[in-house]
């Protein structure tokens, strides 16, 4: 068997969460394999709604093995908090969920880094989700990180280390932090990590291959985030793209199946940077309400704009995408035409592959289609489909080169149109 990946082709927030939800029933296995708490993941069934941050979305499917792969960076008082909840609500863990030994651990003092080094950049900040992603990533890269694995030797030498580092950086900033409260948190989450089963998740998921289990890498943020394709410097620090789900999870290139890539109907973003379909009108505006465009985690509001299809065709470039998935179709209900950004006009001239820089000005070329305007979120199979619907897949696959294997017209898992 080999693995399939199911990531985001935009600026994160696609509705991963929600479709590995669905997906989860055909595997035996559901893994992340980078980002951290900065994603949030929404799923909604049975008339609850749930967000998760580090654990994985197969998490409410049965008695499915999930793994928080070694290329994730895990925040222990997050992540005890997200145990707490989901526990509160009825689904133990402990059995289901297993945390590979090589993860990365966000330390108190690499949130602090994040909020610190953001706020010095003033107007050029990124907009992270000063949950520590970057200054923990840099830890990683520059080998002074600390990992799941540490916790089980010598951890208070370790910790202390890396705290005494930070500090000294933090002194570089005028930055006021109180680091004591933060640490009894912090330090209460490592004894949560320490009640599951800590793994060589790269054998655990090998061996499973050998055994011909089915497993799920489902991906965090979204391919116009990835640290090397995405757009730099705004993004986030780790590869989102596919082959981060071979060196988030130690699996070949060459036992990569399926790879999933997720797509709004439309275009959204959170943060700094380009994003040449924005819209500041009331179409935005509309988009943003009707799709409730508002951070799962943070509340921020979204920026909006038509689908993107130039940076759309360069994201299934870069990640080999065999399947697509189109995500609030119901969003695009409202309007009377659609319009689908085929090529970019820079310095007068057109063109359709993505470029080097999308700063500056880059205006949309669009193609328009006529809109729905039919409720489409309680259609249970393709037949219902209006004409204008299947107009507009049908120009997405022909323009991205890829079939539409999944329609969602609603949040709950149940709004899932499998053709
Ligand atoms: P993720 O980070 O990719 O998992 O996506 P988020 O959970 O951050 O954002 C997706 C949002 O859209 C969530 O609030 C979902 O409940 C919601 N959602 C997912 N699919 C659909 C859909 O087809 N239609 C509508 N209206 N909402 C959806
Ligand atoms: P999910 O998995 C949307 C964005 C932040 C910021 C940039 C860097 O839910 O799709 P970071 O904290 O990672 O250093 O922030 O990346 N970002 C996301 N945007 N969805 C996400 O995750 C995101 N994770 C990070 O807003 O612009
Ligand atoms: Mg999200």
């Amino acid at each position: 068997m080999k693995v399939d990946v199911l990531l985001g082709l935009q600026w994160g927030d696609e509705g991963k969460g929600k479709v590995v939800d669905v997906l989860t029933p055909e595997y035996d296995i559901v893994s992340r394999f980078q980002g951290g708490p900065n994603a949030g993941h929404t799923l909604e069934f049975e008339e609850k709604k749930y967000v998760l941050r580090s654990i994985p979305s197969g998490i409410f499917q049965g008695n499915k093995i999930n793994i928080i792969g070694n290329g994730v960076v895990l925040d222990p008082a997050l992540f005890k908090a997200e145990v707490e909840a989901l526990e509160a609500s009825g689904h133990p863990l402990t059995k289901r969920l297993k945390i590979s030994k090589k993860a990365h651990l966000i330390l108190p003092t690499h949130r602090l880094l994040d909020l610190a080094s953001e706020s010095a950049k003033g107007t050029g900040k990124i907009g992270t989700t000063g949950k520590g992603i970057g200054p923990t990533y840099t830890d990683k890269i520059s080998r002074n990180g600390l990992r799941v694995g540490d916790i089980l030797h010598n951890f208070d030498e370790k910790y202390k280390t890396a705290i005494t580092r930070h500090k000294e950086m933090l002194a570089q900033y005028e930055f006021e932090y109180d680091l004591a409260s933060l640490e009894k948190e912090w330090f209460d989450g490592i004894e949560c990590i320490k009640k599951f089963e800590l793994i060589d998740s790269e054998h655990v998921i090998n061996n499973a291959l050998k055994e011909d289990k089915k497993i799920l890498a489902e991906g965090a943020q979204g391919t116009m985030l990835d640290i090397d394709f995405g757009s730099y410097p705004f993004v986030t620090s780790s590869n989102t793209i596919c082959a981060g789900a071979c060196t988030g999870l130690g699996v070949a290139p060459r036992n990569i199946g399926e790879v999933y890539g997720i797509f709004k109907a439309y275009c959204t973003r959170v943060g700094s940077g380009p994003f040449p379909t924005e819209l500041f009108d009331e179409t935005g505006d509309l988009m943003r309400k009707n799709g409730n465009e508002f951070g799962s985690v943070t509340g921020r509001p979204r920026r909006c704009g038509w689908i993107d299809l130039v940076a759309l065709k360069y994201a299934v470039m870069i990640n080999g995408i065999t399947q697509l998935i189109m995500m609030k179709s119901d969003v695009m209900d409202a309007f009377e035409t659609i319009k689908a950004c085929v090529a970019y006009k820079i310095d007068g001239v057109e063109i359709e592959e993505f470029p080097y820089s999308i700063e500056g000005e880059v205006e949309p070329v669009y193609a328009e289609l006529p809109g729905w305007q039919t409720d489409m979120t309680s259609m249970q199979t393709e037949d219902e489909f209006p004409e204008e619907f299947n107009a507009y897949l049908a120009f997405i696959e022909e323009e991205i080169g890829v079939p539409v294997k999944i329609v969602s017209v609603g949040p709950d898992r149940a709004q899932t149109i499998i053709r």
